[in-house]
């Protein structure tokens, strides 16, 4: 395989950006590096944590597992695109209210993953909260308040009649 670099396009958090990649890099990588995003943590580099889990398409997708080069012309979500300081995303919300965080190093991809749960299920039980939970790993809380976080934001857009899709991104907060 060729490692020649190759231009990558796409919208990030409602904006289009370009940057070159090399073939075999990371979607995460990419976001990072190239473009300066590093709200999308990496745990693990080997799809066991979830902490670079970002939307691409609407669709929660853990960015390591997806090249740079397969994300060329999809829309990308980062934490960054959900919410600002003055204007948090309910997850984000939910979150702060319940303290559904320790370190924090995996709460960016864990409030990913769980948009991506609501994306599909808007009113998850808790079974399928915990169920959502699978694919990221926290080694701080214990679970027990990330749950009750995303049980608030789902609280909050049910009082607020705010819809959940994280391409309503409103603005960019580098981290
Ligand atoms: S860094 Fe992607 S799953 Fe851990
Ligand atoms: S809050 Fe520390 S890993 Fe989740």
């Amino acid at each position: 395989m060729t490692n020649e670099k190759m231009k990558v396009n796409m919208t990030v958090n409602g904006r289009e950006r370009s940057a070159e990649a090399e073939p075999r890099m990371l979607l995460a990588h990419f976001l990072r590096d190239e473009l300066g995003l590093t709200g999308t943590h990496i745990g693990c580099d080997t799809s066991q944590c979830g902490a670079c889990t970002v939307m691409v398409d609407g669709a929660a997708v853990k960015s390591c597992t997806m090249l740079a080069v397969q994300a060329d012309g999809t829309e990308v979500t980062t934490v960054e695109g959900i919410g600002t300081v003055d204007n948090l995303h309910p997850m984000q919300q939910g979150f702060w209210e319940e303290h559904g965080l320790q370190c924090g190093y995996c709460t960016s991809g864990v409030m990913m993953a769980m948009i991506g749960l609501l994306n599909e299920n808007p009113n998850p039980t808790e079974k399928e909260i915990r169920e959502g939970l699978e694919g990221v790993i926290c080694r701080c809380t214990g679970y027990q308040f990330i749950v009750k976080a995303v049980q608030k934001a789902i609280q909050i857009m049910a009082e607020t009649d705010r819809p959940i899709p994280a391409k309503e991104a409103v603005g960019e907060v580098r981290s």
